[in-house]
């Protein structure tokens, strides 16, 4: 199930690639990059990449991914709250931050550190749990109450400690990216079946696997279909004209 659970994400990432790079290879920051299988890829494509992350283990593998595939990762210990120490102010063009804003303890303040670090015009692509997802799984596994406490949860209010990964809906990720100057480019659902099939049926039935990924990729960019995905990607466009600023640069006045 593996290529169908994150292809259609990298495809939308190879296409955020094209919209920033024109072709030069590009300065790209994962955060919270963990073992690095979004990096080498980006960094076998060419680009150089940092992966900035709080596990020395995870870092720890990554360098052992990029040794084995033959390619250089920098990976830098630390995390969203202490970022802007570690790399420069608007010295990327992209920036993926991949299955993180659920573990944060708050997603604003990790957007507001991916702005300072992005260049104007720049790229960020995250990828997040979907919250109406999880209630649909918890309802099919018979846990009406966990399925109607999630439901009534919000990722602003969310408390890491009793109710684990935050998971989110569309419209919270859109308004935090707005709040940090960010312009949505593309909403993709992720996983809104493959989570649900059976590997097993996957497996043994003849197609079937690629008949799933282009069942995927077929309702990606479907908002009713991102309402009650798995996971949920949004790829979008830093600009500084109305991004909140602190690192000198003028701002649109209303
Ligand atoms: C689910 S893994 C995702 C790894 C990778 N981005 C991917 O998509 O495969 C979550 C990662 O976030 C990292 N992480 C947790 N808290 C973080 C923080 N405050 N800042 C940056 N990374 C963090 C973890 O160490 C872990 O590597």
């Amino acid at each position: 199930m593996g290529p169908v659970r994150t292809e259609v994400m990298w495809n939308a990432v190879l296409d955020a690639v094209a919209a920033t790079s024109h072709d030069r290879p590009l300065d790209v920051l994962d955060l919270g990059g963990g073992t690095g299988g979004d990096a080498v890829r980006l960094a076998l494509l060419g680009h150089r990449v940092t992966v900035v992350d709080p596990s020395p283990d995870a870092l720890a593998s990554l360098d052992r991914r990029a040794s084995e595939a033959g390619t250089a990762v920098t990976g830098i210990l630390g995390d969203t709250e202490d970022l802007v120490e570690h790399v420069d102010a608007g010295s990327f063009d992209l920036v993926v931050c991949h299955g993180v804003l659920e573990h944060v303890d708050d997603p604003g303040q990790a957007l507001a550190s991916t702005a300072k670090v992005l260049r104007d015009g720049g790229h960020v692509s995250i990828v997040v749990a979907g919250r109406l997802a999880g209630v649909v799984a918890r309802a099919l596994a018979g846990d009406f109450a966990g399925a109607e406490t999630l439901f009534s949860a919000r990722a602003d209010t969310w408390d890491l400690r009793t109710d684990g990964p935050r998971r989110f809906v569309v419209a919270e990720i859109d308004a935090l990216l707005a709040a940090h100057g960010f312009t949505p480019v593309q909403t993709n659902a992720l996983r809104v079946f493959a989570d649900l099939v059976p590997s097993a049926l996957v497996d043994i039935e003849p197609g079937a696997r690629d008949a799933l990924f282009a069942l995927e990729r077929l309702v990606r960019t479907s908002p009713d279909m991102a309402a009650l995905s798995a996971g949920l990607q949004s790829v979008a466009r830093l600009d500084l004209t109305t991004a909140p600023s602190d690192r000198g640069v003028p701002r649109a006045t209303v």
